[in-house]
């Protein structure tokens, strides 16, 4: 399948998505949120995949927010199909099963940040900007912000980000428990390429538990939420992976997991 807005690519088990909207700064205009839709479902279905990485093109932006010059004709109702069209794929990127890992290079704002905050693990460059700018442009968040952002940084964080729509450096956005890792210009592709390749190493199954328990337990009481890790837990026992996990530790030799 083409992309108009999206490049994909393919490196063993680790498969890239780029939004290719340079020019724009990849603002996140209607076809390019379906396109997101539709890659990441792909993703989700092929069982090559144990990792994607979620990039912007260009040098300038991850993403620079949803597309101003789209949002400035919608009507009331189109606005909450958009709205409601950004925060399901957001949600389906949380609960794709498998690791997500934002690259980060530049501007993430607005529908940017949204992106970002919904993807598992967070790497920006030192030079990237955070920042939730919607309130300048007399709006709110609409793709997830106000409540992914609180749930990632506390309500202190979300509020003076939202409010004062101000951008905030790698660096703060590192302290605010934003972004995983920070790194040298230079450096963000390697980092990146390491990390996907340690996730894609790992056993599919149990790196999809873990992300299911810890999503879920965001959301739930501490006893939901250890139940839930309880049920996670007894399943894996019904696994190849861990029985070669397991058996491989036991042997001193290296575990090669199937997703089995
Ligand atoms: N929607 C639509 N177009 C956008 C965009 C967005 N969110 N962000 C950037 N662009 C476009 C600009 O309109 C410009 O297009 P043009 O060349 O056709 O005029 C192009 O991308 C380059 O952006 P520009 O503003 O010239 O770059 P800059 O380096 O001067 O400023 C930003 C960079 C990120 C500070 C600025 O683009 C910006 O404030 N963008 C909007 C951020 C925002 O409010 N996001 C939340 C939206 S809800």
């Amino acid at each position: 399948m083409a992309y108009r807005n999206l490049e994909i690519g393919n490196r063993d088990a680790v498969r890239t998505i780029t939004v290719n909207r340079p020019d724009k700064l990849n603002a996140l205009n209607r076809d390019t949120l379906n396109e997101l839709t539709l890659a990441f479902t792909q993703a989700a279905q092929d069982d090559a995949v144990r990792v994607v990485v979620l990039a912007g093109a260009g040098e300038k932006a991850f993403v620079a927010g949803a597309d101003i010059s789209e949002m400035h004709g919608y009507t009331p109702v189109q606005a909450q199909s958009f709205s409601r069209t950004g925060q399901k794929l957001m949600s389906s990127i949380e609960r794709l099963g498998k690791p997500v890992i934002a690259r980060i290079q530049g501007f993430a704002l607005g529908g940017g940040m949204e992106l970002a905050m919904a993807c598992h693990l967070r790497i920006a460059s030192e030079k990237a900007k955070f920042g939730q700018p919607e309130i300048n442009l007399g709006l709110i968040p609409g793709f997830g912000g106000t409540q992914r952002l609180l749930r990632l940084a506390g309500r202190s964080a979300a509020l003076e980000l939202c409010l004062t729509g101000a951008p905030i450096t790698a660096q703060r956005a590192y302290e605010l428990g934003i972004v995983n890792r920070v790194t040298a210009v230079d450096a963000l592709d390697e980092t990146v390429h390491v990390l996907a390749d340690q996730l894609a190493a790992a056993a599919p199954l149990a790196a999809a538990g873990i992300l299911d328990a810890v999503l879920q337990g965001g959301e739930t009481s501490i006893d939901q939420g250890l139940e839930f890790e309880t049920q996670g837990f007894a399943l894996a026992f019904s696994t190849e992976d861990m029985h070669e996990g397991t058996s491989a530790f036991l042997e001193k030799r290296k575990a090669e997991f199937k997703g089995k």
